[in-house]
């Protein structure tokens, strides 16, 4: 199985996701800085991914703290969160790995900053695992989803190269084949970074499941033609009432898959929820550079000169278009305040 993000003892290793399909780089980063950098970047990119690419961020950033006073090494631990925080703004993955490994250092009781540094990166070591195993369980759940024979449209990167395991919505893909379904899918390819075309067409021929890869714009056509069964993609931010943000273009497929009657499958971790945010209007979408738009994949200019561009990264599509939300938890049904609110409640009494 391809890993995106690997802890080599000292330092963080990544797969370098701009250079693919052309190339298999690893990037090897020793400081907070990179890992940042990385992040914006799009080096590493899908929400669970940068969650656990952060976490260790945390720990190459705390790894020069030298005092021994645990005040200390907690206020510059804030800093730190701040700035990988800051990174990038929609995935919500992102705070909530830090955040989590933040409030896990404080209820410790005890501690020098010797011993808190050496927890700081068992927990982000566990953070990774816990991801890998949601990805396990999504993948499960989500059987109840794809029938026999079924032809799967998805946008965007949510495989292995996106998380800490299998994916979420390709897991669930991964999963349907290794079960012999004799799926079959069509990947959008995601303009204008092209994770689709880039990125899960390399996973999917990688896998050996049956591929087509088609420009975002064809989809309409293509359900028009009665050539898809049902629509599955991941997300960066879920409000508490459903709504769900993931990749721009994913709302016009949810549309689209209301108008030809379709089901419209989202996947992702409860890590991925943000219950501070009551509806998709209050998620932050990121804005990214024109550049992204004139040039394809930033090297051949293909627009008049500075031709101005709106290039927002996310958009988000609310919860009357979306059939099921599929979790580690099960398979999440409308009325999703209701649902999402119980699966939160019940999964922190239960200590996850
Ligand atoms: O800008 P990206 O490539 O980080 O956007 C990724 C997505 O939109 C994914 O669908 C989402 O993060 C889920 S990844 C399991």
């Amino acid at each position: 199985m391809i890993q995106a993000v690997a802890w080599k003892g000292d330092f963080l290793q990544l797969i370098d996701q701009t250079q693919l399909p052309e190339k298999l780089i690893y990037l090897d980063l020793h400081t907070v800085e990179e890992v940042f950098q990385a992040i914006r970047d799009l080096q590493v990119r899908g929400a669970p991914a940068i969650g656990i690419a952060a976490a260790y961020g945390l720990c190459l950033g705390m790894r020069d703290f030298r005092g021994a006073s645990r005040k200390d090494f907690l206020a510059q631990l804030q800093q730190r969160i701040e700035y990988l925080s800051s990174a990038r703004p929609t995935a919500v993955n992102l705070s909530w790995a830090l955040r989590n490994l933040q409030s896990q250092l404080e209820n410790l009781p005890g501690g020098d900053a010797a011993e808190l540094k050496t927890r700081l990166l068992a927990l982000a070591i566990e953070l990774h695992e816990d991801d890998r195993r949601r990805c396990e369980a999504i993948a499960a759940h989500g059987q109840e989803a794809v029938p026999e024979n079924a032809r799967i449209l998805t946008h965007c990167n949510t495989g292995a190269l996106a998380t800490g395991g299998i994916g979420t919505a390709l897991g669930v893909v991964y999963r349907a084949h290794q079960l012999g379904k004799n799926i079959r899918v069509y990947a959008g390819e995601t303009r204008p970074v092209l994770q689709g075309a880039r990125l899960t067409a390399w996973e999917l021929l990688a896998a050996k499941i049956p591929a087509q890869l088609i420009c975002d714009n064809m989809a309409a056509a293509l359900m028009q033609q009665g050539q898809v069964d049902l629509v599955l993609v991941g997300a960066d931010r879920i409000a508490a009432d459903g709504s769900a943000a993931n990749k721009i273009g994913t709302y016009s497929l949810a549309v689209l898959a209301h108008y030809h009657r379709l089901p419209f499958y989202v996947a992702a971790p409860l890590s991925t929820f943000d219950m501070n945010v009551a509806t998709g209007s209050a998620i932050p979408i990121e804005i990214r550079n024109s550049d992204e738009i004139r040039k394809v994949f930033g090297k051949y200019p293909i627009t008049p000169g500075e031709v101005s561009c709106w290039n927002p990264a996310f958009d988000v599509t609310p919860p009357e278009l979306i059939t099921g939300i599929i979790t580690e938890r099960g398979i999440l049904s409308p009325p999703y305040s209701k649902t999402i609110e119980q699966t939160i409640n019940h999964t922190m009494l239960a200590g996850g």
